[in-house]
């Protein structure tokens, strides 16, 4: 903060599940609020506007997510088809309810979609198209935001533009202007841009060798180390993860998560596992010798997945992604100390049902970010649903609900 009333600010996630924060800025009298992988609840929102003084010149929605489901999963076409149009749509949805619900001056859509300049993950472009990729782009956003919420000003931006925050007047780069998602000419232009950077895509390739014999070695020891990390997060995993490693020294090994600690070894055919992770022994190495993150392999695409059922599970993503003994020990506080006193009653099918106004998976306000259809309150923060009558979460294995019939 400096003396002319200029200052930067966090506002953190309310789950320490999600790291990622959005910024709010505020200098020489104007506002923005940038929401850059911060999945930012509603009310956080309307926070961060009440902080600014009641007015955000200019709020950065993301509508595109970082996200490798389903891309990197093995499901049929249609299927893939279906749950990739099913995304796309519902983090457009997520972006009107925050914007509708903060009414910046401009909301500016942003990020994505990724574009594959490698060759082993070239086939991956097909995640560009318009209509069927899980992805939007900023210029297919702005069209469905603008229809959806035509009271409310929209602009995207590419590099090189700049906005006049006092006028309103924005000045376009010559040369990004030249640029559309939408040119038919995308796959040549995917083309040039791979051939431009071959070079570089090629040192990065060789400086990661493949693995020595000691993989499954160091595989093992690696999980061992996760498995003492959190009983909290082993039991609500509590599930067999196949790894199909290809490659010099790969092979089939079953990581067996559950409370008490993991076991890991060769594959038993007779076992079904719930999760599939196939990876070549070059990338897993890049997390085995804590050169990358499992996040970053994961947000790489170098890899795929297969669940059953399909269901995601929030503990088995937080225990790879904090891999931290300290982490993990505050998801655990924050979602055993949830102050659930705070109720509403909503009503489905003629019943009536008293829930916890906060979301149980990471604090959405459900009085304002929720829609009750067929006996379910889906939440509109990260799309969980959960049955009213059990409370149980019907699409993640989640925190229930603690939700009371009330008739
Ligand atoms: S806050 Fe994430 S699904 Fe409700």
């Amino acid at each position: 903060m400096d003396n002319r009333g200029s200052w930067i600010t966090a506002i953190p996630e309310l789950s320490p599940m999600c790291h990622d924060a959005a910024f709010l800025v505020v200098a020489d009298g104007r506002a923005v609020l940038h929401g850059n992988d911060a999945r930012l609840t509603a009310a956080q929102a309307r926070r961060a506007k009440h902080l600014a003084g009641g007015r955000l010149d200019l709020m950065a929605v993301q509508t595109s997510g970082a996200s490798w489901h389903p891309i990197c999963y093995e499901y049929p076409p249609e299927e893939m088809a279906r749950v990739a149009a099913a995304k796309r749509v519902a983090k457009l949805r997520a972006a009107h309810r925050l914007v509708r619900q903060t009414a910046p001056e401009l909301a500016v859509p942003f990020a994505g979609p990724p574009c594959f300049l490698d060759e082993e993950v070239a086939h991956l472009n097909r995640v560009l198209d318009q209509e069927t990729g899980a992805f939007c782009d900023p210029e297919a956003s702005v069209r469905w935001l603008r229809e959806h919420l035509p009271g409310q000003a929209f602009e995207y931006f590419q590099p090189g533009d700049a906005i006049d925050l006092g006028t309103g007047e924005i000045t376009r780069d010559p040369v990004s202007a030249r640029f559309s998602y939408a040119d038919a000419d995308r796959p040549a232009y995917l083309k040039r841009y791979a051939a431009d950077r071959a070079e570089l895509i090629a040192g990065v390739l060789a400086s990661y060798p493949e693995p020595g014999p000691d993989l499954f070695a160091r595989f093992r020891d690696h999980f061992g180390r996760l498995g003492t990390l959190s009983d909290y997060f082993l039991e609500r995993i509590a599930m067999l993860v196949r790894f199909e490693v290809t490659g010099p020294h790969g092979g089939t090994w079953d990581v067996d998560l559950r409370p008490g600690g993991v076991t890991v070894g060769e594959a038993r055919p007779d076992v079904r596992p719930q999760y599939r992770i196939t990876v070549a022994g070059r990338w897993l190495d890049t997390v085995l010798t804590g050169r990358l993150a499992w996040e970053d392999l994961l947000i790489s695409f170098r890899l795929s997945l297969y669940r059953d059922p399909d269901v995601y599970n929030d503990h088995l993503v937080g225990l790879l992604k904090h891999a931290n003994a300290q982490a993990l020990r505050a998801v655990e506080e924050y979602e055993t100390g949830r102050d659930e006193s705070e109720r509403i009653v909503v009503r489905s099918g003629g019943r009536s049902f008293d829930i916890p106004r906060y979301c149980p998976h990471a604090g959405e306000d459900l009085s304002i970010g929720a829609v009750v259809r067929d006996g379910r309150i889906h939440c509109l923060a990260h799309n969980f649903a959960f049955d009213l009558a059990t409370g149980q979460c019907v699409n993640a294995r989640a925190a229930s609900l603690g939700s009371r019939p009330l008739d």
